[in-house]
């Protein structure tokens, strides 16, 4: 059993991380200042006498001094962000604010208060424009948004710790990542969510452009299980690592797999490419092998399948 802290824990990806660490045993101190993540999405965790939780933002220092002091985290996992790459370049400050500052607050809180382990949640939008693939952390970085900038200036602070003061980073870039309590309410929300709200409202999902396009899929609860991983292995090297199947998918593909597990015909309506997309992404899994002994377990259509029985299971009470 560990001591856990995680930031954003109301939200999509921090929820599910916190119901896995719940589950394997682990105390869970979540914070979360609610502005997209919901209190909703913590109700199984709610449940647990191991859950902690505290409403308060994370770019800001007393409160996530006064946690560390409290909680005394083995590890901390660090999901709180400006999650939306659109809204980053309407809003530059906030993006700096919560997907910068907020890094800074909870490297400095962590040295302070002897906190050994930081997971942090990358992004593949660090890669920006890359042209070759499978993407390898290797790579070259170079950031086409606002968003992608602070995760890659943040990845690079966090690695600045780790050499000073000898703290545990792990960087994960996380891919295109899907399932259950994904927010699908924005024109730029995950394009799984999107169709998932469609065939739920009984109408056709968009297709921008030729629906070629491929993307690098992976289930939330593949991704809780990494953030479980490179919190809570022994190891005590740092990196940085895709978050990825490495496998990729094409929205027609898509498409079909979603037709095929409702059992019903989907006919997409085709409109023309969406400005400013990258035709393919596509992550190398291995360093996450190496470094967190993680590898991707669940398949698209599993994934898709659970996402629909939780559409029913709410649906139903
Ligand atoms: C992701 C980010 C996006 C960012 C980009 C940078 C998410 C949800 N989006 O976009 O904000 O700019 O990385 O690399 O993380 N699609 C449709 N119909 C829809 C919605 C999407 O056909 O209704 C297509 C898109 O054209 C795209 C693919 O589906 O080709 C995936 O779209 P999306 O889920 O938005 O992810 P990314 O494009 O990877």
């Amino acid at each position: 059993m560990a001591r856990i802290l995680v930031t954003g824990a109301a939200g999509f990806i921090g929820s599910h991380t916190a119901d896995l660490l719940l589950q394997e045993g682990n105390e869970v101190w979540g914070i979360d200042n609610l502005r997209t993540g919901r209190m909703s999405n913590l109700s199984a965790a709610s449940q647990s006498p191991r859950f902690h939780f505290v409403r308060a933002d994370v770019a800001k220092e007393k409160p996530c001094d006064e946690l560390m002091e409290k909680a005394k985290p083995a590890a901390v996992i660090h999901l709180a962000a400006l999650v939306s790459v659109p809204e980053s370049f309407e809003q530059p400050d906030e993006n700096f604010r919560l997907n910068l500052t907020a890094t800074h607050v909870i490297a400095e809180a962590a040295h302070r208060h002897g906190v050994k382990r930081i997971v942090f949640a990358s992004s593949a939008a660090v890669y920006g424009r890359a042209e070759s693939f499978p993407l390898d952390e290797r790579g070259i970085t170079i950031p086409v948004s606002p968003y992608g900038a602070a995760k890659l200036a943040s990845e690079s602070l966090l690695a600045g710790y780790a050499e000073s003061f000898g703290l545990t980073v792990r960087s994960c870039r996380y891919f295109n990542v899907f399932g259950p309590r994904q927010d699908p309410s924005s024109p730029y929300s995950g394009v799984i969510s999107r169709f998932w709200e469609k065939l739920g409202q009984g109408s056709q999902p968009t297709v921008f452009g030729d629906g070629e396009q491929t993307r690098d899929f992976i289930y939330v609860g593949d991704v809780a299980r990494a953030n479980l991983l490179a919190a809570t292995m022994p190891e005590v090297h740092s990196g940085v690592a895709n978050i990825c199947t490495g496998r990729p998918t094409s929205i027609n593909n898509l498409v079909q797999t979603m037709a095929r597990l409702l059992g019903r015909e989907v006919n997409p309506i085709h409109v023309a490419p969406r400005q400013g997309d990258i035709r393919h992404s596509l992550g190398s899994p291995q360093a996450a092998q190496a470094l967190l002994g993680f590898s991707a377990s669940t398949s698209l259509a599993d994934g898709l399948q659970a996402l629909f029985l939780r559409r029913d299971a709410d649906q139903h009470g």
